[in-house]
């Protein structure tokens, strides 16, 4: 069995981040996204794995997994060079996958159990195709699926104005080589991309078995703000376990599981897990409370903060209270001290500031 992980596509609800980052990089615990999703890949024992990445983050995204030897696995990067969808994708990696099964895993999906059971009993029942559903409370941003008393799928729609259930389609698919047939015979949608629900949907119209199943564990599809901070939430929760590899000053108190990397320094401050601090970040002087990760690099001075993300190389001086933030790289937070009291701002596109 092969693996197709999808890394192109624009990410345009996680902007102004993705204006200069592939959302499948975004970091949940300091990892990127696409590091989960490599993971489960490597734990499910799969060894050829082609990567599709777009034109804009394609180089980004290949620095990150380079050759693949990290995972002990082997990468072939496929260029989708326009984002028609994820069935065109599929399209686009024919050569590569050949007439062998494939998982197809989205990289911006982040998923609580790898996908080893998945492959097990796709291996063990042999369906065309298998998908996971998961019950969501906004179903009309995903694919949907209806499916009959006995358990078998109706019925697959994407992004329905009505949706007939709140079953949503997780980002993890497996196929047989019939998935080709199937796309071969679908249209392109509304939006204009050849949609993998439409051709799994084909699939079932030709009379092969496709099965489902209701995912257990929980499932983040990262694609906003609050995805990514209740992301990051889980994964502190579930991940993150007492390390304490940079500096701690006498005068600071570290509480519960936090995991701070080399090089970081805590100077009279007080840390309250689950936290992670990456490489070489300072913290000084300021409160570090529950649900928040913080990049390499970062500097933090005189400031409290509690269930964020402060991605690498950023600066927050003299900020009394950020809460559920989401702070892009190399950015600086800073209270100004003037008697004329103003705010100052310089602000990428698509940005949302809260004051
Ligand atoms: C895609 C699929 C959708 C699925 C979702 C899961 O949506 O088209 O069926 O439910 O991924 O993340 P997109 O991210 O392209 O909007």
């Amino acid at each position: 069995m092969k693996a197709l992980v999808l890394s192109g596509g624009k990410g345009t609800r996680l902007r102004p981040l993705t204006h200069t980052m592939a959302k499948q990089l975004v970091p949940v615990a300091c990892k990127p996204i696409l590091g989960y999703v490599m993971d489960h890949i490597s734990e499910a024992g799969i060894k050829d794995v082609g990567v599709i990445i777009s034109p804009e983050t394609g180089e980004e995204v290949k620095r990150y997994i380079g050759s693949g030897r990290k995972w002990g696995i082997k990468v072939k990067y496929i260029l989708q060079s326009e984002p028609l969808g994820l069935a065109h994708a599929v399209k686009t990696a024919e050569d590569f996958l050949g007439e062998d099964d494939f998982v197809m895993y989205l990289g911006d999906n982040l998923l609580s159990y790898g996908i080893k059971a998945a492959r097990e009993r796709f291996e063990r029942e042999r369906p065309d195709a298998l998908i996971y559903l998961k019950e969501v409370e906004n179903p009309r941003q995903f694919g949907v699926a209806e499916l009959r008393r006995d358990g078998s799928i109706k019925r697959l729609i994407e992004k329905p104005s009505k949706p007939p259930s709140n079953l949503a389609l997780v980002g993890v698919y497996i196929f047989t080589k019939r998935i080709h047939e199937a796309i071969a015979r679908i249209k392109p949608s509304q939006r204009g991309e050849l949609e993998i629900t439409d051709a799994i949907q084909m699939l079932i119209d030709m009379g092969y078995p496709v099965m489902s199943e209701i995912l257990e564990g929980w499932w983040l599809d990262t694609g906003k703000k609050d995805d990514l901070l209740q992301a990051n939430t889980i994964v502190l929760d579930e991940y993150i376990g007492r390390a304490l590899k940079g500096q701690v000053d006498k005068e600071s108190e570290v509480v519960g599981r936090v995991d701070i990397d080399r090089g970081a320094r805590i100077l009279r401050s007080r840390i309250r897990g689950p936290v992670k601090i990456g490489k070489n970040a300072v913290i000084e002087n300021s409160f570090i409370g529950p649900y928040t990760s913080i990049g390499e690099g970062v500097m933090i001075k005189d400031s409290v903060i509690e269930h964020s993300v402060i991605l690498d190389g950023s600066e927050i001086r003299g900020i009394e209270r950020l809460e559920d933030s989401l702070i892009g790289r190399g950015a600086s937070v800073i209270k100004n001290r003037d008697r004329h009291k103003a705010y100052r701002l310089m602000i990428g596109d698509d940005t949302v500031v809260e004051v």
